[in-house]
Formats: C-alpha cells, structure tokens, sequence
C-alpha cells in the first residue's frame, strides 16, 4: 500500500532531494552566495519604519489580514503591504520565477508551496535562514519534519514552515448522517443527495488542469495503491493499481453528481459554491472548515463535518500539501523580513492562523491549544491525524514543475475521454522517464 507514514515521507523525501539534485546543485552553489545573503548588517537598522512586501495569493478566510495587524502592531517599525499573487499554485510560482529570474527586489517575503523550496533554494530565489534561526536560538524540532525536510536543501533551510495542508472530505452535517467509507460509498450517496435541500451538485473536486489536479489523482491512485513515482525514483504510474485509481477519479468527474464543468473548477470554484450550499461534498483542504463556518460569507455556518478522503481498495489517502514563507534573496530588508517570517511561523502567528483560517500547524504542540480545537474540533480527531499522518508526498524531483505538467495534461486527457486511463498512464510513464533522464 502507497501510504506513506510521515517519518517514512521524511526520509523519502530528503533522500530524494539529495540524491535527484546532487548533479546539478554544484553548478549552481555559486549563485547562491551573491547579494546579501551572508550580510549581517544588511538590514536598515536606523529605527525609521520600513515597509515590507509580503506577497501570497489570496487568502479567503482573512486570517492573514488577523496575522499582519497583530505583527505591525507588535513591531511599530515594520509596515507590510501585501502584494495578491495568483491563487492557483502554478500561477504564482511562474510569477515568482519570472520576477526571480529577473533579480527584483519588488517583494520581501513570499509564500512558497511545499512543492518549490528545492528548487527555489537551487535557483538561488531565496535567502538561506540558518543564521537567522540559530541567532534566536529557534528549534527545528519543534516543528512537523515533513515541511522542514520539504524546505532543506543542500542541508540549509531555505523557508519556514506555515501550515500543513491535507486533502480531506467536508460534508453538510445537516445532509448526511454517516460520511462514506469508500469511492463507492461517496458516488452513492452523492447521487442520492444532489437536488435535495436546494443543493445542484453532490461532489465538489478539483479537476482543472492545474496543480489541484494533481493532488486530487495523487489520492485516487495512493487510495488504489498505486504511486507515480516510488521512493526509489521510479516511475511506476503504468500499473493497474494506479490506472484503477485513474479510472475512479475519471469515473467521478464525468458523474452527473459534479459539476458539467468541474474541469475548471480550482479550490475557488469548488469552495464558493460549497459555501454557498450547492453541494452535500467537497474535497478539499483545511481551510474549507473556517470558511464554511464564516458567517459574513458561508450560507452553511455550523453544518459542516470532516472526514477522512474515501477509501479505494488500498484504503484512505490524501494528498500532502501546505505553504511555506521564505525571503527574496534581493530584499533590502532581510532583516525586518526575518522579523516578520519568524512571527508568522512561530507560536503566535500559527495560533491565528489556526484560528481564524483553519491552517494546521506546523508546530505539533499546538494540536494542544484549547482555542485552537476549540475552533477546529477536527484537528482533534482521531480521523484527521490519521490522513495528517497517511499523507502522500508528491512526486519529488528537481524539475517537479514539468514532472506535474505530464500528470495535469495526461489526467485531463483522460478526463475529457481523449485518453483511456491505459493510454494516460503509458503516455504518463513513458514522458516522466524522459524528463528524468535529462
Ligand atoms: C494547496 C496545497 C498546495 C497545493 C495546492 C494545489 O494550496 O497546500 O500544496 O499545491 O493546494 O492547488
């Protein structure tokens, strides 16, 4: 079974990074140590009020909002302006990359996706935050090793960990007695519910051909037990565990419990219209669970569960996503960035973020926090730390983005019924082996 236990992932995953990157990550050291990246002294230090740029994309809970007030009044010098970056995931990591690429220093701190940090750290984008982090004496113990292995390169630490993300089915409590156990159970119900209590659709995913895509078939084929690539760096997409979990995820989204055009649908789409009561299900992420119950923009508020994704034949799994912040490596001001990164991921900022958007921490010991279960009684449940800790990794390789561009493409193919999920894995196998061996 592909499900990866978060201390087996770590290993993977850090594994992976070395090994995949050592070739290429020589050549690039250099690059690396440019700038003010080994400058002490490179922050103003005058006392007078500096104005960071803190790019993200948009954060429909207003948490963040919560976060920065708190921060600026905390630090009377420190203004942040925010800088809205797309919402899809890829999106905002071209934007990043072209403004990188080019050595702009428009923005101080960014948000980074769990998927881009060895990248990121190897294109010399970011600033490494050892110095920092042993300065103020910061513990990476206290933090999940997941995302602190993601964001470890070249055995530096490139960004601090936010939140931890895992692909999870909220349901309208109102509408269903018992959340279903498996796929099965889910196309079941959500034929039988669609229609009733106003709602239009039954099940709400992601199936644009975009990252999201990708996280929702990571979790058809783990539930299947398949994998797209194993922790050996093999490609092993073309099995018949994984086409099972292709078939399914293509079985679902042509149902007529989605929408007609679930195919550009992205957590937007997919969120908006849960919140707005047109749907018994939705997968999706954390954060679903504070907007849902957002009273200036939910119709829902107060009906809504979590439960563990459906089962396949090899049972629940999900998906391992979440976000990071790290520091332009041009910032002019490294320093008051660091302030401001060391408040979000820390103690205080988590415990916002947990709050107001449902963000799961990446600090473990704040699973603790009464207010923060007190507003979010499922990180307290049994059902959540089971898919926190049976969470799949995605593929890992330096060249991630082309290696998720293969799956998006190849799986809306199948989608669309221009591939069959045989052809989609072969072509999908066949492609993946090919950028891999460059
Ligand atoms: C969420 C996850 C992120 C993932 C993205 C896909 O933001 O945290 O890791 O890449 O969704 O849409």
């Amino acid at each position: 079974m592909r499900i990866v236990k978060n201390s087996k992932l770590l290993f993977i995953v850090l594994a992976l990074i070395l090994v995949l990157s050592a070739c290429s990550s020589s050549n690039n050291s250099s690059s690396n140590t440019s700038n003010n990246s080994g400058d002490e002294n490179a922050s103003s230090g005058d006392g007078e009020k500096v104005t960071l740029v803190y790019a993200r994309g948009k954060d429909a809970t207003g948490a963040t909002d919560v976060m920065v007030e708190e921060f600026e009044k905390q630090n009377p010098n420190i203004e942040i302006e925010f800088r809205e970056m797309p919402t899809d995931t890829g999106a905002q990591h071209d934007a990043y990359v072209t403004m990188l690429n080019a050595e702009s220093s428009e923005i101080d701190v960014f948000d980074i996706d769990v998927i881009w940090p060895a990248e990121f750290a190897q294109a010399g984008y970011v600033l490494p935050l050892d110095r920092f982090i042993e300065k103020d004496g910061i513990n990476m113990d206290d933090y999940n090793q997941g995302p602190v292995t993601a964001a470890t390169f070249n055995g530096k630490q490139w960004a601090m960990p936010k939140f931890i993300d895992t692909g999870m089915l909220f349901y309208r409590s109102d509408m269903v007695s018992e959340a279903p156990k498996t796929w099965d159970d889910l196309m079941t119900q959500a034929s039988e519910l669609k229609g009733q209590e106003g709602t239009k659709f039954g099940y709400l995913m992601q199936a644009k051909q975009y990252e999201g895509l990708v996280c929702n078939a990571v979790e058809f084929v783990a539930s299947y037990g398949g994998a797209f690539i194993d922790e050996n760096g093999e490609v092993v997409i073309n099995s018949p565990e994984a086409i099972k979990g292709i078939s399914k995820l293509v079985e679902v989204a042509n149902s007529d419990f989605v929408p007609g055009n679930v195919n550009t649908f992205t957590e937007v789409e997919s969120h908006t219209a849960f919140i707005e009561g047109q749907s018994p299900f939705i997968r999706n992420w954390p954060y679903q669970y504070a907007l849902a119950n957002d009273e200036e923009q939910s119709k829902i508020v107060g009906n809504v569960e979590v439960a563990p994704l459906p089962e396949g034949d090899a049972g629940s799994a999900a998906a391992l996503g979440g976000w990071m912040a790290a520091i332009n490596k041009f910032s002019e001001h490294p320093q008051e960035s660091w302030e401001f990164l060391k408040f979000m991921t820390g103690k205080e900022g988590q415990k916002i973020d947990a709050i107001e958007g449902s963000h799961a921490p990446t600090l473990p010991a704040l699973f603790e926090d009464e207010e923060i279960i007190e507003a979010n009684p499922f990180f307290g449940e049994e059902g959540f730390q089971t898919a926190l800790e049976a969470a799949v990794s995605r593929p890992v390789a330096p060249n991630y983005p082309e290696i998720s561009e293969i799956i998006q493409i190849h799986v809306s193919k199948a989608i669309a019924g221009e591939e069959t999920p045989e052809e989609a894995a072969a072509a999908m196998e066949k492609e993946m082996n090919e950028k891999l061996e460059k």
